[in-house]
This record gives structure tokens, sequence and C-alpha cells, in this order.
């Protein structure tokens, strides 16, 4: 999707719920989205960039019932990893906050009661799982059993290892408690819920608009043709945002969740204005972006929550009267050697572990060029290593290393010289191949573009032998510097364009050129614009290490 170059754009990656370790397929979608958002600053928009922490639902309540301990420590504990894992990554938020924060309340609360107000909400006795012997309603994953669509196993709230469909209380069959393992019986409560089927027709159109990846769109579409049923927005739990007026519910985590893209804008600008001395007016610039249509909000999630973003998202933000999604991008999910995710198996790839061997660029690399965006994404160490050794050392890390230290050897300084025509072109072409490749969230595409012109510049360097000409007189030296020169502007351009990707290893490039900006706001602008001759190259050295056969024999 081309966004009008006048707006600004609003870029959120899904909220990981705070109940464990981010593993490396959470990264699936964060990665990309930072990816995204460094690019877009490139091509000279004004992006704002936010996510948090998701505290709430029974996921949390779960994790520290287990624990014998408070939603609050748990959601302390794993908010900190987050924030950790994001730094190391340079996943780099301009705003992460939490959805238990009282912005995110006040802001539940206010567009809830907007809906109540608008028709939208109406109250309903279901019969919904109870446990016997725990003595109380089972919301959501406090229940197990089969899904009632595909059979398969499910939990309460999604048909997580079947057919994926989002699971209304009470759907459920053979339901079993998953504190105490008995049986559910079923039991009248009188629960609140959201009138979905009469946005059908808004959502057929507004679908038909929705920029983002076709999977999307697509899947959206199929759900909101066959039929739409109401929304049950509350909950029997004590953790939660109160639904108004009643202090026996909170709303389903589904509601407080997505309404925390709006909080954090809030809590964002609030900051800025703060930090600037100013508040009041300034403080209220997230209006701009959610209720006053002026940026492109683009949502990044992973095919999981496709139905949450894309049926139950829109027609809350309609219904209560606030700005909609321009884009949403579901990235397909990641399989360890074939296998679906599962922690209980040993089906897991945990982030910290992943970095006590290799470094953060190696991973931010291997997400996205392993497969492209929207497909399965198969992880495997064996795969990996060939990423690193293959095209990280032997393609990038070669070019870099091999020139920088024949131009480091023999001139010391950036040679003079001019840029060849070839040059000019190879690198033009790359430009308007990874800006095509980001609008159409292709980010293996980009990257692909990109490691096309380090493989031309290899070739080039190969081709030109300008280690022949150092050797002879001094017209033939002063064609071995232009040759460098040449392809040092080649390793600028794949630097400006791959510090997306790879943020701190290109810095670490940009430091052996001997720049001096700070590489992460230079802009696309600046790919043909030549390298200053006369500057000193720093001494190089090499940029990705071999990882060897019996390494990834010891992970696998
Ligand atoms: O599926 C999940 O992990 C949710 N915590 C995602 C929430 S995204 C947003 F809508 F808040
Ligand atoms: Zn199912």
């Amino acid at each position: 999707m081309k966004i009008p170059s006048d707006k600004q754009v609003l870029v959120t990656s899904a909220l990981p719920y705070v109940n464990g370790n981010c593993h490396i397929g959470h990264l699936r979608t964060y990665v990309p989205a930072d990816i995204y958002v460094r690019m877009y600053r490139k091509m000279g928009y004004v992006v704002t960039f936010v996510c948090g922490s998701d505290t709430h639902g029974t996921p949390i309540v779960l994790t520290a019932e287990a624990e014998g301990v408070t939603p609050q420590v748990v959601v302390a504990r794993y908010h900190k990893h987050f924030k950790e894992i994001f730094k190391e990554l340079q996943v780099d938020f301009d705003y992460y906050g939490q959805t238990d924060s009282e912005t995110n309340h006040r802001r539940t609360e206010e567009i809830v009661t907007r809906l109540i107000e608008n028709g939208y909400v109406y109250e309903q006795v279901i019969n919904q799982a109870f446990c016997s012997s725990c003595e109380r309603f089972l919301p959501d994953r406090y229940v197990e059993g089969r899904c009632p669509y595909c059979g398969e196993l499910a939990r309460g709230d999604e048909c997580d290892q079947g057919c994926g469909k989002h699971l209304e209380p009470g759907e459920m069959i053979e339901p079993k408690c998953k504190i105490c393992g008995s049986e559910a019986e079923f039991r009248n409560q009188e629960q609140f819920f959201f009138k979905l089927s009469s946005f059908t027709d808004f959502l057929i159109s507004y679908l038909d608009t929705m920029g983002g990846t076709q999977n999307a769109k697509n899947y959206a579409m199929e759900w909101v043709k066959k039929e739409l049923k109401d929304w049950c927005i509350t909950r029997n739990l004590g953790w939660g945002v109160r639904f108004p007026g009643r202090d026996d519910l909170v709303v389903y985590v589904w509601v407080d969740a997505p309404i925390g893209y709006i909080s954090f804008t809030e809590e964002l600008f609030r900051d800025r204005a703060k930090g600037k001395g100013k508040l009041g007016e300034d403080g209220q610039e997230w209006r701009r972006y959610w209720k006053e249509d002026k940026a492109a909000i683009v949502h990044f999630i992973g095919t999981d929550i496709l139905y949450h973003h894309c049926i139950f998202w829109p027609a809350m933000l309609k219904g209560a009267e606030y700005s909609l999604p321009a884009a949403v991008v579901a990235s397909g999910m990641v399989k360890i050697d074939g296998r679906t995710f599962s922690k209980s198996r040993g089906d897991v790839v945990w982030v910290t572990e992943f970095l006590e061997r290799f470094h953060p660029d190696t991973l931010r690399y291997y997400l996205v060029t392993q497969s492209s965006h929207t497909k399965e994404l198969n992880f495997s160490w064996e795969s990996f290593a060939m990423r690193l050794n293959n095209e990280l050392v032997a393609i990038l890390g070669n070019l870099v290393y091999r020139l920088l230290s024949f131009a480091y050897k023999n001139f010391g300084t950036i040679p003079d010289g001019s840029i060849e025509e070839e040059i000019l072109i190879a690198i033009t072409k790359t430009k308007e191949e990874s800006i095509s490749a980001i609008e159409e969230y292709e980010f293996k595409k980009f990257v692909d573009a990109v490691m096309k012109l380090a493989d031309f510049g290899n070739s080039y360097f190969q081709r030109e032998e300008p280690w022949h000409l150092i050797k002879q007189g001094d017209r033939d030296r002063k064609r071995a510097g232009e040759i460098s020169l040449n392809v040092l502007q080649l390793i600028k351009a794949i630097c400006i364009l791959l510090e997306a990707v790879m943020p701190a290893k290109m810095e670490e490039v940009w430091q052996q050129l001997g720049m001096e900006r700070d590489l992460h706001s230079v802009q696309l602008d600046e790919l043909l614009v030549p390298v200053e001759s006369g500057k000193a190259l720093k001494k190089p050295y090499r940029l990705f290490e071999r990882v060897e056969a019996e390494i990834i024999e010891e992970l696998s």
C-alpha cells in the first residue's frame, strides 16, 4: 500500500501476553514491523511506533495462580523481560506501555460506554462452563475441551490446535476445568454482548479498501460473508478492566488489548508534551491519529489473531467513532523443525538462549529472509547456519572486509575518482526494488534485492582485479583507487538500506567507512550521494563469524 506522502504513519505491533518468556515466534511480528518503521522513516515519513504488554486475560491469571502470586507480579516480571529483549534486538518502539495503565482503563471505559450509548451492547443470559468443585465460572483459558467446528482439542476462547476459530463462552464441547481437571457443567450467567452482526455491511466495504497483506483481507472477507455472531465482551474475572456499572464483571481481554494501541499513543504524546514543559493541547496530539484520520494506522500481527484485528477491532472503532486502521499486516506462524511451537514438548527456541550464542542482527536477518512474510517460517538451526554462512559471511561480510582491507592497506583514505554509470544504475534499481517491496510488506524481497547488490559488488571487484593494478604504475594505481571508490559507494548504499534489518552491524560498517553522521537518521536520498574522497578509513575487521557444523549439531 502506498501511503500518501503528506500522511503520518502509526505502526503498532501485536501486544505480547506477559505470562512467559519471549521466543523467536514472537519476533516474527516485531522485527518486520521495526524494519518497516525504519524504512518508512528513511523514505521521509513521520512514523510513530507503539506497542506494549498485554497484561489482562486468563493467560496471566492462570500463570499467577499456578505460581501462587498476584497477576501484577507475573506482569512486572515478563514486562521487564520483553522490554529487555526488544532493546537487545533493537526493536525500537517510541513507546512501550502496558494495558493495565490508568490511561488504558479510562480509554476502555470510555469506548465501552460509547458503544453502550450508541446501542451496540446488550445483556443476555447464557449457558457457561462452570466447575462445581472449584465453584467458579471458567472463562477462556480456564476451560479446555473440543472445538464445536472441527472437533480438535481447543481452549475456551479459541481453537488453537485445529481450525483456529474464535470460540464464544459456552460453545465448547466436553469442557474440562483447567485448574482441577474435572468435567465442567453449564450454568446460566448474565453477560454483555457486542452487536457484531450489525456491522456486516460496514465490514464488507471496509475490508474492501483495507490495505495490508492479502491473507488478512481474504480470511476476514470469508468470515464476514459467512455470518457474524454477536460477541460476548464480559467475563467473570477479578483481573481486568471493569465493565462500566458492574463490579462483578470485567471486559474480555480482546476489548481492552487493542484499545492499548490508542492508550499508548496517548501516553506517548502526553509524555512528549510533558518533556517539552507544555501540557494541554499538545498532549492531545493522539487525536490526530485516532479521531481525525490524519494518519495511516498500520497493525502488524500474526495470522492467529486476524479475526480480532480485521473483524472485532474495526467494528469496535466504528461503533465508538474512532479512526480505522489503514492496513493489517499478518505474518505466518513459526514452526520448529516442522513442528508447531510447544513449550511442554520443548519445541521452542527462547530468544535469550539464541542470544547467548549469536548476534541479535543475525536473528533479525534470518527471520525476514527464511520465508516471505505471510508464509509459515520453519525454523531449524541448519537453515540458520546456511543463511549465516552462505549469505552474511560469504556475500556481505566478504564484500565489506575484502574491499575495506584492500582500500585501507593501499590508500588509508577514501580514494579519488568518479562513480561509474553501472554502479549508479545498480544502486538506483535496488532502491526502487526496496521501496516497492517494503510497500508490499515483502521483507524477504527487500533484503534479497540488497544482497543482490552486495553480490554485484563482489563480482565487480573480482572482474576489475584492482590487486593486479596496484602493483603497476601510477595510472593503474589511480584506477585501483577508483575501483575501490566505486565499491565503497555500493557498501555505503548497502549500509543505509540494511540498517533497517541489521542496525548494529551496519553501524559497525558505517564506522569502518569513517562516516560521522548518525546512520539511523540517514535517508534513502543519500544512497547516491558520493562518498567523500580523502576521508580516513578505519582498520576493518570481520563482521560475521562462520558457524561450524559441530555447533549446529549440538543445538539441533
Ligand atoms: O495473542 C496475543 O498474544 C495477544 N496478546 C495479542 C494482543 S494484540 C492487541 F490487539 F492487543
Ligand atoms: Zn476448531
